[in-house]
């Protein structure tokens, strides 16, 4: 799995009647990958988006379409969501008892797997799947809402996924989502993580181009630092 250094736009953030032309001015600053909350009312306190949404999307642009399943038997979905245009779909260790069955399920499709944890849920809880994940999501903020405050606790957990990646030769990225901002990307990235999920702080402030720019500027010289 690529490990560059990748500023994701949270989809969830952008303005929904407009999708297409704020795509598009992501696509500008240069994005190659986006990020696709799905939330169902039941895991997460929220319902965000579901399959045809992603599939007029991918109809639009050629960014890589990340799919981050915050809802309950996630494996029921799977197959939908790829057939939808998905390029990797991640499911939450709280969410799938079977996560090794539906790691196994998710690259059948052709996607790439990603597991994703909670603030509350630690590393070594899905140390016995690293094999079978593509990229594990950190969630640094508790999943269900953009907009949230940045929980410190997620670098340590980027620094320990870092570590075991290096100890048992694996290979899957390091994805963090929840409060990224201009603040805090150069710390991320300086921890380890390849690629940081940026909702509110691209599509909330004047021009999102510039701030994927300034992000991926500002993530670039941590990873700069950790090198
Ligand atoms: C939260 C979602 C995030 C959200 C991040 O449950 O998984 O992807 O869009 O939004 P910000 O960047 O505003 O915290
Ligand atoms: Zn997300």
């Amino acid at each position: 799995m690529s490990h560059a250094l990748q500023i994701l736009p949270s989809l969830l953030a952008a303005d929904f009647a407009r999708l297409g032309e704020q795509i598009a001015e992501v696509e500008s600053a240069g994005t190659q990958m986006l990020h696709y909350d799905v939330m169902d009312g039941r895991f997460v306190p929220n319902i965000s988006m579901g399959v045809p949404v992603l599939e007029s999307i991918r109809k639009v642009t050629r960014c890589w379409l990340d799919v981050h399943l915050m809802i309950v038997e996630p494996e029921r979905y799977v197959e939908a969501f790829r057939a939808a245009g998905a390029d990797s779909i991640s499911v939450h260790q709280e969410a799938s008892p079977h996560l090794h069955r539906t790691l196994g399920l998710i690259r059948s499709t052709g996607a790439k797997a990603g597991v994703v944890l909670n603030p509350g849920t630690p590393v070594h809880s899905i140390e016995d799947v690293l094999d079978l994940a593509d990229f594990v999501l950190l969630m640094s903020v508790n999943p269900g809402f953009g907009g949230q405050k940045f929980l410190l606790s997620s670098l340590g957990k980027i620094r320990q996924l870092a570590q075991l990646r290096s100890q048992r030769n694996l290979n899957y990225a390091i994805e963090l989502d929840g409060g990224v901002d201009m603040t805090n990307a150069r710390e991320i990235a300086e921890a380890g993580c390849d690629w940081l999920v940026a909702g509110s702080s691209v599509f909330r402030g004047e021009s999102p181009a510039t701030s994927v720019r300034e992000l991926h500027a500002c993530a670039l010289s941590g990873r700069q630092l950790s090198a």
